[in-house]
Parts: C-alpha cells; structure tokens; sequence
C-alpha cells in the first residue's frame, strides 16, 4: 500500500505534499514523511503516526524547495517508526517507494559487503543505496534508472530526488499505479488520480514497466526498454475534489447514511426510466457464449460476490464460483475461456485483484469489473466495466460501497436472466420494483439508528461474538463480523446458521453473544431452530427481523431490532446497514479509530 507524491515546479513544494498526502492517507497511515530540494540540498521531515504529526513538525522547520517527494506509510517490512518512514536519504538522493521489493534481502547482503550501513528495517532502502551506488559512479539520474530498475524484484512504484539535479525526479513502475500530472506550476507523480486531484485534472498513468523522467515542463516516459514511449492522457474531471464529513462525527457514518442515494444513483444509471428495465452499457452478444461465472474479490468486495452468487444462479441459472482473489491468482487452472470472470472492487486497485484479472485476460476470459473508482486499474484493464456510483468512500471500513457493489450486482443478475431468457419480462419487473422500493425501507432503518446503539452497549465489552444467518444472509453475517473485527478489535465470526452445530456451538455458552439475521423467507424455521440450539447453551441472542420473523421469536433475545420487511432477494441490502451501525457504535462506545482502525489502509497495493 502506502502514497507517494512527487513535485517539481515553480511554487513551494512542501505545501502541495502535505495537500497530496492528505488525499493519499487512505492507502496507509502508519507514518509520514517529505523532502525538498534546495540548492543542491535535500531537506527531510518525517514523522511516526497521522499525517497530522508532521503538519506540527514541519509548521515549526518549514522545508524550502521548489521541488520534492512525499509519502504516507502502511507499514509492510520493519515497525511503523520514524526510521522506517519515507522519504530514505543519502546526502545525493532520496526515494519514497509503494510495494514490496521481493530480492531486497539479498540486494542489502551485497550492498552491506560493500561496506554500506543501513540506517532502517526497510525494503526500501535497498534502492536508495542502488541509486546512490550509480550516482557515486558518474551516472546521470537517468543512467541510474536503467541500471538500478532491472535489479528490482517484486512490485513497486517509486519517486527519486536527486541533490545534484535540482530539476529532475524519476518515477518508476512495476506493479502498482502511478500516474503523472502537469498543471499550471509544474509536474507531479503521485500513486493515482486522487493523489492529484486539485493540481491537475489531466493524467497520464505508467504502464508496467515505465519509468519517467517528471521535469518542470516536461516529462518523459520510458518502456521496460528503455525506449521512449507516449501514454495516452485521460482527464480525472475532478472528481477528486476534498471531502467534508457534513457535520457527522465520522467519515464512517456519514458514508453509512448515504447509501440509499448510492442505490438511487445505480437504479438511474441503470434502469431505463420509460420502459423499468435493466439496461446496462455492455453487450450480451459478448456474454452469449459463457457457460461460468468466476467472481474473485477481498474483503467486503468478496462477501458482495457471494451475494450475488444466490442472485445469479437464481436469476441467470448459470454456476457461479466465487473466489478470494489473493487465492484465486495462484490457482490458474480454475479459469477457461467460456468463463466470465467479475471483479469486484472498491478502489479498483487491489493488488491481487489485478493479478487475477490479468491471469483471466491471459486466460482468455471476458472480464468484467464492478468498481467504484473511474480510471482506477481494474477500469482501465477489464474489458466491461459496471460502477457503483458510490462516490468518494473515505472510511476505511467500507460501506457505501459495498451497498454500490450488490446493487449493481443485483441489476447485472437480472439483466443477465432476462437476455438468458431465464426469468420473464414480468419477473424482471416485480423483483426490480423490489430494489426500487429499498432506498425507502433504507431511510427507514436509518431512522432507528438509536436502537443498534443499544444493541451495540450489550456487545462493545465482549471479547468474542457470532454472526449467524443463511442463504443470502450468510454473507451478509461474515461481512458483519468482518466490520466489528476491524472497527472494535472484538474477534467475531459470521457462520452459516445451520453449521454451528458442526463445530462452532462448542464455543457457545452464557457469555458467547449471537447477533442473528432473521428476515421472514421460505427458511425461517430452519434459523429459528438453530436460534433454539444455541440459547439451550446459553448463549445470548440479538436478533434483527421483520414483524413476522420476529412474532415467531418472542422472549428469546437479549435484544432486538425490528426492521421493515421487504422482497426476500433484495435482503442483503438493507440487512447489511444493521452489521454496518452495530459495528460502528460498537466501536464508538469502545472509543477505537472509526475511520482509520489500526493496522489497516483503505486500499490494499500489496500482495
Ligand atoms: C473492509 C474493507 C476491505 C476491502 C478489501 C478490498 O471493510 O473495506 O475488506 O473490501 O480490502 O478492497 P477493494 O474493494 O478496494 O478491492
């Protein structure tokens, strides 16, 4: 993970890296740190913790520079220390680095013999010393380039300030994103669009490979060979503009609240307004031919893909396999050519969900991705691309986004059955007017906000807590227990009602909580049953149902929240925003980050 930013131009650098870093912090928050170039001195404040500890550091020893680099850290190899933060510096150049560098050990043993002392537990010292080494040589920055690059294992996206050339930095990519920018009063290279945003709307992003030579007025890209190459230049819009929490406490709730307009900014991009029906911007005539589906995704991401498994094989009547990308991409023989393969991803930069897109391109797949970010990776790389339209997600814990995620999935289920012929026009229409309805029935549950507040009190001191649920509400039970592990540090596991007698009722007993999803669907029984086995252990039950699932369930909980009943398909909608706000109160009253919970970054660059 971890942002960086580089700047060469006319104005004051270093408020533009802090600006840039502030935007980047999603990516990583464990450290901070820039340098500037000033007459052929380079100028380096770092500090351990939020971007915040170096605006303070920095505001009482300004760095002086028209040029210079930063970076905010997600910390991969050695302690979130200020040794280990970025920018590392010689006296002749300093580097700020995403990735992980996969040969550094045996690149630090050769340097080491070679008398060089390394000042931190990074991986990315090792490229400091290269370039330093070349320098030491008589090489120009763009020598060093070509000689220190190809050393380079793994992946990695990097910025180089050099003391003696105070009009040059180079960029380089292998892996992960970097995109350059040229405004008024220079050039810059950041980690994306975002990173840039507010500077410049008109981006040029390295393909794998490049490197770039980024001066004042010009920049020039590099292929692996060496050759110099174009990119094209696309324009962010600006939709990468600052945003504000609107007077919510955090990020995290104000997101939480806006998720019926996410639903209705999918239902217009994507519903014919005159005809109520799905329409979406790809063509079946690609899709005709498929006989599987493969969804690969992280996270949150994942827990949509296994939603919209039900929906496909329901609507669509197609297999559907659903896989953790980061296992996925290792396993190539699961793809073939008649599979379409979905990505699902927020930030549309999730490092192993971009190598199983590229494995399923190589494979000859269709690939199609669902993503929040426009111009991210995972857009520019599938060859259909469906949005969520949920806007600038900030909080690290996703939500909005999610809710983007299983909309979208939801119409592209439909869509699919209808060109399928699997469902009827009439069918189609009455489940769409199921997804229509549910921004009011979200409003709705927003409105009892103060009731998951109190279901929340009982479970913020526990130590460990299950999630139950079935069919569509198993996912939707891993996706709450997901929410409350990274947001209160409680350990909780979201299972399958009906497989906790097939291990997990062993760790059930009078302190154990149970927070069960229980809409009225054909398989309320069977949850109510497994509801009964585990309160004849004493386990404690929270419940969240309709009128009717809950009638059938009374005296059994410690706590309940009764939301309104809607059409059994679309569920994982509105079931979800219970997980979402009893993991945030949870949180609130344990008094953790909300929006930045420790050890985590909103985007995952990594392997
Ligand atoms: C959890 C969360 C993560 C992400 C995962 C994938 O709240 O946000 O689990 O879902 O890191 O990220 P994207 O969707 O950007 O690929």
């Amino acid at each position: 993970m971890c942002g960086l930013i580089a700047y060469v131009g006319t104005v004051d650098a270093q408020p533009i890296l802090l600006d840039a870093l502030k935007r980047l912090r999603y990516r990583g928050y464990d450290s901070a740190g820039i340098a500037t170039l000033s007459q052929g001195n380079i100028h380096l404040c770092r500090a351990p913790g939020k971007i915040e500890a170096l605006e303070e550091k920095v505001a009482l020893n300004p760095l002086l520079g028209t040029m210079g680099i930063g970076h905010t850290r997600w910390a991969t190899h050695g302690l979130p220390t200020e040794a280990n933060a970025h920018p590392h510096r010689t006296e002749h150049v300093a580097v700020v680095h995403n990735g992980i560098i996969e040969n550094y050990d045996t690149l630090k043993k050769s340097l080491q013999k070679k008398g060089v002392v390394f000042t931190s537990e990074t991986d990315t010292e090792v490229i400091l010393h290269l370039f330093d080494a070349s320098l030491s040589k008589g090489n120009s920055p763009q020598e060093a380039a070509a000689e220190v690059l190809p050393q380079l294992e793994g992946a990695y996206s990097i910025a180089v300030l050099f003391a003696q050339y105070p009009h040059t930095i180079i960029g380089a990519r292998h892996g992960p994103p970097l995109a350059v920018g040229r405004g008024e009063n220079g050039s810059y290279l950041g980690s994306d669009a975002f990173a840039l945003g507010g500077f410049t709307d008109e981006i040029q992003y390295l393909e794998d490979g490049d490197w770039v030579e980024v001066m004042d007025r010009s920049v020039t890209f590099h292929d692996r060979d060496g050759l110099v190459v174009d990119r094209p230049i696309v324009h962010s819009h600006g939709v990468m503009g600052p945003v504000g929490k609107d007077g919510f406490r955090h990020y995290m709730l104000k997101e939480i609240y806006e998720q019926p307009s996410v639903v209705n900014r999918v239902l217009e991009a994507y519903v014919h307004p005159t005809q109520g029906t799905v329409n979406l911007p790809i063509e079946y005539e690609d899709l005709k031919d498929v006989k599987r589906c493969v969804i690969l995704a992280c996270g949150t991401s994942y827990y949509a893909g296994l939603v919209a498994k039900y929906w496909l094989e329901t609507f669509a009547n197609i297999p559907v396999e659903v896989d953790i990308a980061s296992e996925a991409r290792y396993r190539s023989s699961s793809l073939c050519k008649d599979c379409l393969c979905i990505f699902i991803s927020q930030s549309g930069e999730t490092a192993d969900t971009l190598a199983a897109l590229s494995l399923a391109t190589q494979t000859g797949c269709q690939t199609l991705s669902v993503v929040n970010v426009a111009q991210s990776s995972l857009d520019r790389l599938s060859r259909m691309t469906l949005f969520t339209f949920a806007g600038p997600e900030i909080g690290v814990a996703s939500t909005k986004a999610f809710m983007g995620q299983l909309a979208v999935l939801a119409l592209f289920s439909l869509w699919l059955g209808r060109r399928k012929n699997h469902i009827t026009p009439h069918i189609e229409k009455a489940r769409l007017q199921g997804l229509i309805e549910l921004p009011i029935h979200l409003e709705s549950v927003l409105g009892q906000a103060q009731d998951f507040q109190t279901m929340a009190s009982h479970l913020y001191e526990k130590r460990h807590m299950l999630f139950l649920g079935r069919n569509l509400m198993y996912p939707i039970a891993m996706e709450g227990a997901l929410k409350v592990k990274e947001l209160s540090y409680i350990h909780a596991e979201g299972y399958p009602a009906g497989e906790l007698k097939h291990g997990p009722l062993a760790l059930v007993d009078s302190h154990m909580p149970v927070v069960v999803f229980v809409p009225s669907t054909p398989l309320i029984e069977k949850v109510i049953s497994n509801i009964q086995e585990v309160r004849a252990r004493g386990g404690q039950i929270f419940l969240i149902g309709d009128e009717n699932s809950l009638s059938k369930l009374e005296d059994v909980a410690v706590s309940e929240v009764k939301i309104p009943g809607v059409q059994e398909w679309v569920t994982p909608l509105l079931y979800v925003l219970p997980a979402q706000f009893l993991a945030y109160y949870m949180a609130c009253l344990k008094g953790t980050d909300v929006d930045q919970p420790r050890n985590l970054a909103k985007s995952v660059t990594v392997e």
